[in-house]
């Protein structure tokens, strides 16, 4: 098991390329099974743990997959499974997304639920009502969904909540469904536009993604593509926290400022200077950055959950008394007890964390509590006094490529054991 040591106190300077979109990469790749003329040639693919296992999914599913840097090739041209064993199913919560990707290929799926991170109750009612809604019939037994697709057909579709996933479902089920579909309460994050550019690409008909209402107009197949990944928006605003947290001044590229607008708001309010033009983002931060009087998460364009842990890591130094309202996911202040090791002092009551800020952290032997809980430890051992060593490792790696070369270029002491 491996370890991140890090020695903090020193500023991150320089400039830094932001990776793809793991939330993007992950649902296009399960979309890449649809194509049954031509290839799919997917760019800006990221090197991460999550992506490794997807693309174990596809290969299991009998499609052909090269991949060359970050660069992914599927042909899925032959066969397809209609199945993906418990085993790869519940290594990641994306691999849901695959329940009506292989229902719009194969008209019949076989799934379990997914895993991913532990973020308190992460239910599939919302995919599965979502596609019973385009009549597909779903039936649950011993741990598997069996969904018979026979007989789908377009529909109108109110979500309850406008779920990423449940959104993602829906496109995937109803882009070869003959007629119209139109979906209501829609997500409105930027990963679900890149999904719908890239099955329009493939030949699909959607309109209006990006927005609360989409409009699905089925066509009976898809064919190959050349399509690009967009940016990562959640490692974006990580290292801006990295620099933030430490008084740095840095530069990305790679970028697209205006998914960040929320993000670079409250980094604006925290006291840092903050530019954009075209995809590079420049931050100068102050020595000590003044507290923030209210955040809240919601659904995009709102401050997004995945960014709740890198704020509270941050805010735990600024000077002044925060406060954090995560609206989204029950179980996701686990990070500030790890912080509190380190020196933070934070107060949870229910879905509010009140944060009161210190000159100074400390070193400490803490671990990742999750995905962006880790990132959070390591935006806090940069700031920290003394040496931080942090363990649960494998979940930074599944969000993160080469987090520690990228903060080492920035200047900053960072190594894994
Ligand atoms: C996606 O998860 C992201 N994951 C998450 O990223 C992100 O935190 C989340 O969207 C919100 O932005 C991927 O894209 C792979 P949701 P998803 O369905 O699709 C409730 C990261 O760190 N809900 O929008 O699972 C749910 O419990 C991660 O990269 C239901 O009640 O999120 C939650 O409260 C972790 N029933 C809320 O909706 C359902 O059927 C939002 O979930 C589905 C969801």
């Amino acid at each position: 098991m491996s370890k991140l040591v890090i020695r903090g106190g020193k500023p991150l300077c320089g400039t830094v390329s932001v990776q793809g979109s793991k939330n993007a990469v992950l649902p296009i790749l399960a979309a890449s099974i649809l194509c049954t003329k031509g290839v799919t040639v997917i760019h800006n693919c990221p090197d991460l743990d999550d992506v490794t296992i997807t693309v174990k999914i596809l290969r299991f599913l009998g499609a052909r997959v090269k991949r060359d840097g970050h660069t992914i090739t599927v042909d899925a041209r032959s066969k397809i499974k209609h199945r993906i064993p418990k085993r790869l199913m519940q290594k990641l919560r994306s691999s849901i997304i695959f329940m009506g990707a292989i229902t719009a290929r194969n008209h019949r799926a076989k799934i379990s639920a997914p895993g991913g991170c532990k973020l308190g109750a992460r239910p599939i009612d919302l995919h599965k009502d979502a596609l019973r809604a385009l009549a597909c019939d779903i039936t649950e037994k011993r741990g598997y969904i069996y969904v018979n697709g026979k007989n789908r057909r377009s529909s109108e579709i109110t979500l309850r909540f406008p779920s990423v996933g449940a959104t993602e479902n829906i496109l995937l089920t109803s882009c070869m469904t003959g007629g119209v579909t139109v979906l209501h309460n829609a997500a409105c994050e930027p990963e679900i536009v890149d999904l719908a550019n890239f099955l329009n690409a493939m030949g699909a008909s959607i309109t209006g993604a990006g927005t609360p209402d989409i409009t699905v107009t089925g066509v009976p197949e898809l064919h190959g593509t050349v399509y690009t990944v967009m940016p990562d928006r959640i490692v974006a605003i990580t290292y801006l926290c990295c620099a933030a947290v430490t008084g740095g001044n840095i530069y990305l590229s790679n970028t697209v400022p205006d998914h960040l607008e929320t993000a670079l708001s409250y980094l604006a309010q925290c006291g840092c200077l903050v530019e954009a033009e075209d995809s590079r983002i420049h931050l100068s931060a102050p020595k000590r950055l003044t507290a923030l009087a209210e955040i809240e998460t919601s659904p995009y364009p709102g401050f997004p959950t995945d960014a709740q842990s890198l704020f509270l890591a941050l805010l735990s130094t600024a000077k002044g008394t925060s406060i954090i309202c995560e609206r989204i996911f029950e179980s996701r202040f686990k990070t500030a007890d790890e912080l509190s090791r380190m020196g933070a002092d934070i107060k949870i009551k229910k879905d509010i964390a009140t944060i009161y800020g210190k000159e100074r952290l400390s070193g400490a032997q803490v671990s990742a509590c999750d995905l962006r809980g880790g990132a959070a430890m390591v935006i806090a051992a940069l700031a920290a006094e003394g040496t931080t060593e942090i363990d649960n490792v494998c979940y930074i790696d599944r969000g993160y490529e080469a987090l520690e070369k990228n903060l080492q270029a920035l200047g900053a002491s960072v190594k894994r054991i």
